[in-house]
């Protein structure tokens, strides 16, 4: 790489597209992509095997015992628990909510940020998440606030969930996209906010291609290609 890394910091609440356009947007600009969502889903499964996810003295108690690593196989992120690979394991509707529950704590956000920039040190990189504009990539190249209505990220949710074979009713998907907006946008540490930087993007009325396109744009725009 002769030039200097750009990064790319891409926030948003759930089922706002920001992970499959993040991933279509790296291949395009041939950059590193991160889901540091994963990341949380990782530490919520850990707490939720061992019953505690909702325990906030025992998740922040059990910061420096978990062993997550995150590795790249044939460009596509992988994430490890203690060495198992954990990648479909925390897409279960359980751990989002865990995830959730453990993202709140401070000492939980410390190690992952700190993990997340090691990742990403020196590389061409997109992230998405909650924080990454706000506190991972304060200096990133370009940040974007990606949007949708809750009803359309919802039905979005139950397309991927049919998908996948674990089909959920509307209805729940919503409520629970809902709730756990709420509690991500008002923790006390780190909730999710549009960095005062950040370029809003709605993606309700857009198709993936056009959000892609838009984002593209919006990416040669900052980085000057
Ligand atoms: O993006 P996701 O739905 O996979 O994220 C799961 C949870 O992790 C989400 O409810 C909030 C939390 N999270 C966070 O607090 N900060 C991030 N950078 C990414 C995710």
């Amino acid at each position: 790489m002769s030039h200097k890394p750009f990064s790319i910091a891409i926030d948003g609440p759930a089922g706002a597209g920001k992970s499959t356009i993040a991933k279509a947007l790296a291949k395009e600009l041939n950059a590193m992509y991160l889901d540091t969502g994963a990341m949380y889903r990782a530490f919520g499964l850990y707490m939720l095997r061992k019953g505690l996810s909702k325990d906030a003295a025992a998740v922040a108690a059990s910061v420096n015992d978990v062993d997550i690593t995150v590795e790249y196989i044939d460009g596509v992120q992988h994430i490890f628990l203690s060495g198992e690979d954990v990648s479909a394991a925390i897409r279960e509707p359980e751990v989002s909510m865990a995830a959730s529950d453990v993202s709140a704590v401070p000492e939980v956000r410390v190690r992952m940020v700190a993990l997340q920039q090691k990742i990403a040190e020196g590389h061409d990189v997109i992230m998405d998440g909650r924080d990454i504009g706000t506190k991972v990539l304060p200096n990133a190249t370009l940040k974007i606030f990606l949007t949708a209505s809750a009803e359309e990220r919802a039905r979005r949710r139950c397309l991927e969930l049919q998908e996948k074979g674990m089909p959920e009713p509307y209805e729940k998907v919503l409520k629970e996209m809902l709730e756990r907006d709420w509690q991500d946008t008002h923790r006390a540490a780190s909730p999710l906010v549009a960095a005062e930087d950040a370029v809003r993007v709605d993606t309700s009325d857009l198709t993936l291609d056009q959000s892609v396109a838009e984002m593209k744009r919006l990416a040669l725009k900052a980085i000057g290609g």
